[in-house]
């Protein structure tokens, strides 16, 4: 892996079926690529310049609009149920279950200030604060890596221990529908 990684060569692939076999991996695996983007995003930011992440406001749109929150529905409507359901006392999740649940929220209001502006400079035109935005793109992607990196360090050890075979597929077939696959019969 080289350490010029263009940021957002990380958007997600169409999924195939395959893909959710594992369907915890399957949400491992996009942690990994929105860890990439953000820390992409904050090297990005550094000099708080606009024009480098403006070229890549048709990428971002795509990835905030479609790939993060499909994300983000696969763990409110569908991961963290399951986890309410299954986790087991001793696994003490309840607090962070409940502070990332609110951060999903948060996050979704920053988001829809970023799209606001990245609809603006997709269409060519001028920002009105182009500051308030790169510091928006900045607020991102830091809470994004530590909200992830909890999600990867706290919430998926517990998942992989206690959700059973039928959660895991419920799960898998719920996830790949909301992506327009199909699952049933396999
Ligand atoms: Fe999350
Ligand atoms: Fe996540």
């Amino acid at each position: 892996m080289t350490a010029r990684r263009e940021p957002l060569e990380i958007g997600a692939r169409e999924p195939r079926p395959e893909d959710f076999l594992s369907p915890i991996d399957f949400i491992l695996a996009e942690h990994y690529r929105q860890r990439l983007l953000c820390e992409g995003l904050t090297k990005l930011t550094e000099n708080m310049e606009l024009a480098p992440v403006a070229a890549l406001a048709t990428q971002l749109q795509r990835f905030l609009d479609r790939d993060l929150r499909l994300h983000m529905e696969d763990e409110e409507q569908d991961l963290f149920p399951l986890l309410w359901q299954r986790a087991q006392p001793e696994d003490n999740i309840s607090d962070i279950l409940d502070l990332l649940s609110e951060e999903h929220g948060l996050d979704q209001d920053l988001v829809d200030f970023l799209l606001a502006d990245l609809a603006v400079l997709a269409g060519g035109a001028q920002l009105a604060n182009p500051i308030r935005f790169l510091v928006n793109v900045r607020e991102f992607a830091e809470t994004q890596r530590r909200h992830l990196a909890w999600e990867n360090a706290l919430l998926l050890p517990v998942a992989r221990r206690r959700l059973t075979e039928v959660d895991l597929a419920g799960l898998a077939r719920s996830m790949a529908a909301r992506r327009g696959i199909d699952l049933a019969g396999r």
